[in-house]
């Protein structure tokens, strides 16, 4: 009996182990099975955090491209805005074919009174001169408003041009057009045209060559104005760029008057500082004209509420390249191209574009840089609230002489405390 007892025991204490043991397996296979999951989760956020990364730097490589892009345009504009209608054109089809990269070939369109012209071609093909002497019609040209895609342009012609002008417009490409980015072309904001950008194989624009075709489209806008411009005589010219920036300035609420109180502070400067009526003159046309660049810097990077990116800065210092280029397309504005180059540098090189230093900063940008810093900080958008005039002052010369010329910005300070709050 005891032996059975034993047995019992032994039995029941052998069900029990067995019972503990599965159970210690049971969790084992438990846990190596959460380990697995929590492998396969690492190993995927890894892949994923891989597959970011590289999208990163392939976005900062292209914007690092578009910057390089949009310097070169720059540097061209010169060159581009004094030539004749034709090579202008040519010259702005070849800059904006240059900055998108899926771009192969190219052309733009003007609506000239109720004639469709093409005034630049760019392809592989032949029959381009013979494509410029056709006699188009107005009506028959897709115009779009806004930066777009058109599918297949030959088809989308097939609608409104006839048969015979169609084929030849795609003899001139040398090849099938996939799609084109369109580039509307405004003058006086007017849409007079469009700039065709074809990609001549299958491959969709990407995000950087439209936010670049948005930019190019309203910086070719503004030459085409600017270019409407110069058969006028100076004071006609004149007073047409200040209604075109005052204009500009109405826009952006933030910018109101800016240019005008720039210049009325600078002559006033100036005149403290005996200068010849001359300069007095040039000093008032240059705060006029100062900012002038910034018509052609899109809206979404002006009034962007937040920190700019790299490239968005980079296209709003550029501004100042920018006016002087435009500006130079009248030759009596030279001098105060320089000045639209040259008031944001400061006076120990620390400031852009070119890092200039002391007096190698020509003497009216030094004047324009003050009244611009003065009427800057009591503007609300700029900071905060917007300083008062004695902050502006104190602001001022804490900044004397990393940023200003010393001389200059006594006689600034002097004037400053003299005016009323008139301005603000
Ligand atoms: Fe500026
Ligand atoms: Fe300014």
């Amino acid at each position: 009996m005891d032996k059975l007892i034993f047995l019992y025991i032994v039995v029941a204490l052998l069900v029990i182990v067995l019972i503990l043991y599965l159970r210690n397996v049971q969790s084992s296979l438990k846990k190596i099975s959460q380990l697995r999951d929590e492998r396969e989760r690492l190993t995927k956020e890894n892949s994923d955090l891989k597959k970011k990364l590289s999208e990163i730097s392939s976005i900062s490589h292209n914007c690092e491209n578009s910057i390089e892009n949009f310097k070169n345009v720059i540097s061209n504009l010169e060159i581009v805005s004094q030539k004749n209608y034709s090579e202008f054109f040519e010259g702005i089809l070849d800059l904006a074919i240059s900055c998108i990269p899926e771009a192969k070939a190219g052309s733009i369109s003007i609506i000239d009174g109720r004639k469709w012209k093409y005034m630049a071609i760019r392809g592989s093909g032949k029959n381009l001169e013979k494509l410029k002497s056709l006699d188009l019609k107005s009506e028959w040209m897709i115009l779009t408003p806004k930066v777009s895609v058109i599918e297949d342009i030959a088809k989308a012609n097939e609608k409104n041009v006839p048969r015979e002008y169609s084929k030849i417009i795609e003899e001139v490409v040398g090849g099938h057009i996939y799609r084109s980015l369109v580039l509307p072309l405004k003058n006086g904001g007017d849409l007079v045209g469009n700039c065709f950008l074809d990609a001549l194989e299958d491959i969709q624009f990407s995000r950087n060559s439209h936010s670049m075709a948005e930019i190019l489209s309203n910086l070719f806008s503004t030459m085409i104005t600017l270019k409407s411009l110069a058969t006028l005589p100076e004071v006609s010219i004149n007073n047409s760029l200040r209604t075109i920036v005052n204009f500009y300035e109405m826009k952006n609420s933030g910018t109101r008057g800016h240019s005008e109180n720039v210049a009325h502070l600078a002559v006033r400067i100036g005149e403290r500082m005996n200068l010849s009526p001359q300069q007095i003159g040039d000093l008032y046309w240059a705060g006029i004209f100062h900012d002038i660049g910034l018509i052609a810097v899109p809206d979404e990077i002006l009034e962007k509420p937040g920190k700019l990116t790299d490239q968005e800065f980079e296209v709003m210092k550029s501004h100042t390249l920018i006016g002087e280029k435009m500006l130079q397309i009248y030759d009596h504005l030279k001098e105060m191209g320089l000045v639209a180059r040259t008031h944001h540098e400061n006076f120990d090189g620390s400031g852009y574009p070119e890092n200039l230093k002391g007096g190698s900063i020509p003497l009216l940008s030094r004047i324009i840089s003050l009244a611009d810093a003065f009427d800057t900080m009591r503007r609300p958008k700029n900071y905060g609230e917007g300083l008062s005039t004695e902050e502006a002052i104190k602001q001022i010369e804490a900044d004397t002489p990393s940023k200003y010329d010393p001389e200059i910005s006594r006689i600034a300070v002097e004037v400053f405390k003299s005016i009323s709050t008139s301005t603000r």
